[in-house]
């Protein structure tokens, strides 16, 4: 039986490491229907639009898609696609996992989720200037908003996904002592569905700034975070660093009505189309649409050929200290699968 999925090979180091990783998912009989479909740079040169209804129509279809990065284009007033995307599909969770698949790295044995609220926050965009001239007093101002339901949401959203995975801990990460209202209301929600899981999962509050200084001392005492958009985008960066950076980073936008996964990174046009490109990080996001569809059986199988591969280090690709291109690495990868 298959599963129809949309597929958006994307701009830059796109269409090579999605490459890749479909030749890695035949290799194991991933099960998907893929619908290709444009979106980005892409996109705006075959249809002038970056994202092209056929694209959205075919995610509404299919509730599933795998995408590699996408150029945003500069100039032109387009607002930001990933952005556009959450919006249109209410993809309310953003989840990024960090663990280490390099032994002996400076940062051994990490196994963290962040739980990043994808929709609110002050990502609102509610700026304003009041320019008078170059004025020296001129003024910026910004707002962002965070609503009760969304908080319960996407703290239940956290609980959940550590019963399903066997995880001990949830902890909220806030800046309740200074926003007080708009974060506090976060934390607020979060103690309330906290109860609820009593007993199942363990839970523990951080200040966010804490938060990140504790990541980087001991980020051994994480499990599951779970904070609001903006602190979410930094410190997914932050625990992304922790593993060896963007080439081993995967995240997915998960909605009610449909999921995207993608690599963390971007489109790397200093390197496209020069078979430089780590296509782990777009791979990593594909075992998790595998478990999003709960075919685990599959996403164990790859997992288990990449932590094969991984200890033999010159078969890996240039930004992890190896001399593999993206196709050989993609080769070598294969034939350890089992
Ligand atoms: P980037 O992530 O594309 O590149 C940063 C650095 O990391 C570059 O030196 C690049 O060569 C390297 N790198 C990234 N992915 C790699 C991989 N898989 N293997 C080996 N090296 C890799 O970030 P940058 O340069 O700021 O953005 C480039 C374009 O990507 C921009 O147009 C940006 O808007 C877009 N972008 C798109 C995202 C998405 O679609 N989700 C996310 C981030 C940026
Ligand atoms: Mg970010």
């Amino acid at each position: 039986k298959t599963i129809p999925a949309t597929l958006i090979p994307g701009d830059g180091i796109g269409p090579e490491i999605m490459d890749a990783v479909t030749e890695i998912l035949d290799a194991v009989g991933a099960p998907f229907a893929w619908d290709k479909q444009l979106a980005g740079m892409a996109a705006v040169d075959a249809t002038g639009n970056p994202l092209p209804p056929q694209t959205i129509d075919s995610i509404r279809r299919t509730g599933l898609a795998l995408k590699s990065p996408l150029t945003t284009p500069v100039g032109g007033g387009f607002k930001s696609i990933n952005v556009t995307l959450r919006q249109e599909f209410g993809l309310y969770a953003n989840l990024r996992p960090t663990r280490t698949f390099v032994p002996g790295a400076r940062f051994d044995k990490i196994d963290l989720v962040l739980v990043r609220e994808n929709l609110e926050g002050y990502y609102a965009a509610m700026e304003s200037y009041i320019p008078v001239g170059d004025d020296p007093h001129g003024i910026a101002t910004g707002a962002g908003y965070n609503s009760r339901a969304e908080c319960n949401r996407i703290v239940r959203f956290a609980f959940e996904y550590a019963v399903k995975h066997g995880r001990k801990k949830v902890t909220l990460v806030h800046k309740a002592n200074i926003l007080k209202l708009l974060t506090g209301l976060f934390l607020e929600e979060g103690r309330k569905v906290a109860k609820e899981y009593e007993g199942r999962v363990e839970c523990n509050e951080r200040i966010v700034d804490a938060c990140a200084m504790q990541l980087v001392i001991d980020p051994w005492q994480y499990d599951v975070i779970v904070t609001t958009n903006l602190f979410g985008d930094i410190l997914s960066d932050l625990t992304a660093g922790l593993v060896g950076g963007l080439g081993m980073a995967p995240g997915a936008n998960i909605g009610e009505k449909a999921a995207v996964f993608e690599a963390v990174h971007g489109s790397a046009p200093d390197i496209a189309g020069k078979d430089l490109a780590n296509p782990l990080a777009l791979l990593l996001a594909a075992n998790m649409m595998l478990e999003h569809i709960g075919r685990a059986d599959l996403s164990t199988r790859i997992e288990s050929g990449i932590r094969a591969v991984i200890t033999k280090p010159e078969l890996l690709t240039r930004d992890l200290g190896g001399k593999s291109g993206t196709r050989e690495f993609t080769a070598a990868l294969k034939q350890h699968l089992v």
